[in-house]
């Protein structure tokens, strides 16, 4: 049986890939932090994985640190850290202005480097740990419609591999997942928010695919859990497209 560290940290927990993510790390046998912004739905997945809800804002340094500490406390140590919480707000990058990037920004990339930062100190002391970025495809092909959130994500695959090459030497390693379209709330919501444009877009996504679906929440928080465990341990710096082959590199 392969390896996870005994206590995870995992960010926007409470819906989607996060909630999968907390289910099957719980699953294999780890204490499971849910930290998400949704404080109910935390709570929700929380209770039914034995874990522990927290409130936390990505994008709001004080928050993430206080969301750490509470976590440290309560878990002892961190050792595996998924970075999933995400957002996105579809318009086409003309008709977007400052706000829109700052909040989108501030979320997907910041967020994951705030969230890093609070965590990655008490890993390289205790001399291990498993950092899983959740990135996107948007970030390695780009996304009509979210070119900030591209951005984003592309952002996160470079921090991804700096923070790998920094950490090695304190057996940290940093891997991140690049999801194809995924049925979550984030996905569908595109599709209830703008109609027959978004259902398009959906289409367009899978139809991108070489497997020509959609992929379920459960699917990722598989490639998650390897690259978490010991499976992975001589795989760093290395972002895992789990997007039925929609893009291949
Ligand atoms: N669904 C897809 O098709 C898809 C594709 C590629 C990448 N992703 C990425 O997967 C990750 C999870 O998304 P999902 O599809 O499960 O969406 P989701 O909307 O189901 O879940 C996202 C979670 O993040 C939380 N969150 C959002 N902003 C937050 C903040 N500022 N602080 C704390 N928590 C916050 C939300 O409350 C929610 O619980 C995101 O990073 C997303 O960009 C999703």
């Amino acid at each position: 049986m392969r390896q996870l560290g005994r206590s995870a940290f995992v960010t926007g927990g409470a819906s989607g890939i996060g909630a999968a993510t907390a289910r099957r790390l719980a699953a294999e046998g780890a204490r499971v932090a849910v930290a998400d912004q949704d404080e109910a739905g935390a709570r929700t997945v929380a209770a039914e994985i034995d874990g522990i809800a927290l409130h936390v804002d990505v994008a709001v340094g004080a928050s993430v640190r206080a969301c750490v500490a509470l976590a440290l406390e309560e878990l002892g140590r961190i050792d595996v850290l998924v970075n999933n919480a995400g957002t996105d707000r579809f318009a086409f990058f003309v008709d977007t202005d400052e706000d829109l990037w700052d909040h989108v920004l501030g979320v997907n990339l910041r967020g994951v480097l705030a969230v890093t930062h609070a965590v990655l100190p008490g890993m390289q002391a205790q001399g291990g740990g498993a950092i899983v970025n959740v990135a996107s495809e948007a970030g390695r092909v780009g996304s009509q419609g979210s070119a900030t959130y591209s951005a984003a994500k592309a952002g996160v695959i470079g921090f991804t591999k700096a923070i790998a090459r920094e950490s090695a030497r304190y057996r940290v390693r940093s891997n991140a997942v690049a999801p194809g379209p995924i049925e979550t709330p984030l996905l569908n919501g595109f599709a209830e928010r703008h109609g027959e444009l978004g259902r398009r877009l959906k289409q367009g996504m899978v139809d991108a695919t070489a497997m020509g679906r959609s992929g379920a929440p459960e699917e990722v928080a598989a490639a998650i859990a390897y690259l978490a465990s010991d499976d992975a341990s001589y795989v760093t710096g290395q972002t895992l497209n789990v997007s039925g082959g929609l893009s291949m590199w």
